[in-house]
């Protein structure tokens, strides 16, 4: 069996016979950015350190004669020559690198779906370049300092090739920029988005069942989890469950549906906090956690939501026997600022 080894981490990742790097990397499940897998786009464009890899066949576009002659390769379509390929992933201690945030990135609305009386979903279409970012990221957004100031909102879905973002965002009691964007924002409407940020994006290296928990918006940085992770192919059990006052405040109902019917691996338990319905789990999720799980010393558990609901689900987890560096959260506050990841933490 070859293998492929990440530097500088010095992860070794086996390569079973006929298989890509991308896809090797995905079976260990390192997160490798990708699109097109077809050696088309160049999203997949990685520093071969050491090795023979068989390029195969792609676009000048997406790898240069430069790029071959200073040892870049196209990761989706290389398949290892040697026995051993070193290939630049990462930082020191195997965590995917972040990519810089950009400022006034421009985006024009394609669509505002009211997904419950307080969430609405806005649908953007970069005009430039699409932003790359990790599934679980945020970026901010605003308008005038003073009567819409900059805001973060996570990004609900996973990277796609046209760039497409979609943001759920709450309408807060007296929240400036939340009420911008339900009441002024119309389709058609340019945005200026500043990102990406944030550190929300789960252990590439999760091989483990995964336990999502929201609440109302707090959804979205799950959501663009799950797509990615189930894009991969992830086989692992993967229960999203979500914490909402009544039926109304639910959505993405038939994103739900489509995915517990395409992926058997896939569960969605919402729970209904002030509303009994023998349809749903009812009560706060730190109560009904354990009544659906006994054990989940195995699991990695993903946690958003509000402050309060992240400790409350993070004492309930640990309760379960949750290991504490398997737990990762992502809380919301009202005024948060993005934090920005040292250099040698982003993408060069
Ligand atoms: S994913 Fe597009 S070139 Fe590899």
């Amino acid at each position: 069996m070859q293998k492929i080894v990440l530097h500088p981490s010095g992860r070794e990742v086996e390569c079973a016979p006929g298989d890509t790097v991308l896809a090797a990397l995905e079976k260990k499940g390192h997160a490798l950015p990708n699109n097109c897998r077809a050696g088309a786009c160049g999203e997949c464009k990685v520093k071969v350190v050491s090795g023979q890899f068989d390029q195969g066949m792609v676009l000048d576009m997406a790898l240069s004669q430069d790029d071959r002659k200073q040892g870049y390769g196209l990761m989706c379509m290389a398949k290892p020559l040697t026995e051993e390929l070193v290939i630049e992933w990462g930082t020191e201690d195997a965590r995917p690198k972040l990519f810089p945030p950009k400022e006034n990135q421009r985006y024009i609305i394609t669509e505002i779906t009211q997904c419950t009386p307080k969430i609405k979903q806005l649908r953007m279409r970069p005009i430039g370049k699409a932003m790359r970012y990790w599934p679980g990221q945020y970026i901010t957004l605003g308008d005038n300092p003073n009567t819409a100031p900059e805001r973060c909102y996570s990004i609900a879905n996973a990277p796609r090739q046209d760039g497409e973002l979609l943001l759920q965002i709450t309408q807060v009691p007296d929240g400036k920029t939340s009420s911008w964007v339900h009441q002024e924002l119309a389709v058609g409407d340019m945005l200026k988005i500043n990102g990406p940020y944030g550190t929300f994006i789960g252990d590439p290296a999760t091989d483990t069942p995964v336990l999502c928990l929201a609440a109302g918006s707090g959804l979205a940085p799950l959501l663009s989890l799950t797509e990615a992770a189930l894009r991969r192919d992830f086989r692992k059990p993967v229960t999203l469950m979500l914490s909402a006052r009544t039926e109304a405040d639910l959505y993405e109902k038939g994103l739900m549906s489509y995915w517990e019917a395409k992926h058997r691996n896939f569960n969605y338990k919402p729970t209904l906090t002030h509303e009994s319905n023998p349809n749903y789990l009812n009560g706060l999720l730190p109560d009904v956690l354990p009544k659906t799980f006994k054990d989940l010393s195995e699991h990695s558990i993903f946690i958003a939501g509000s402050p309060g609901f992240v400790d409350a689900c993070i004492e309930a987890v640990k309760k379960l026997g949750a290991p504490e560096e398997r737990i990762f959260t992502e809380g919301y506050f009202d005024q948060a600022q993005p934090t920005i990841a040292p250099k040698s933490h982003l993408v060069s």
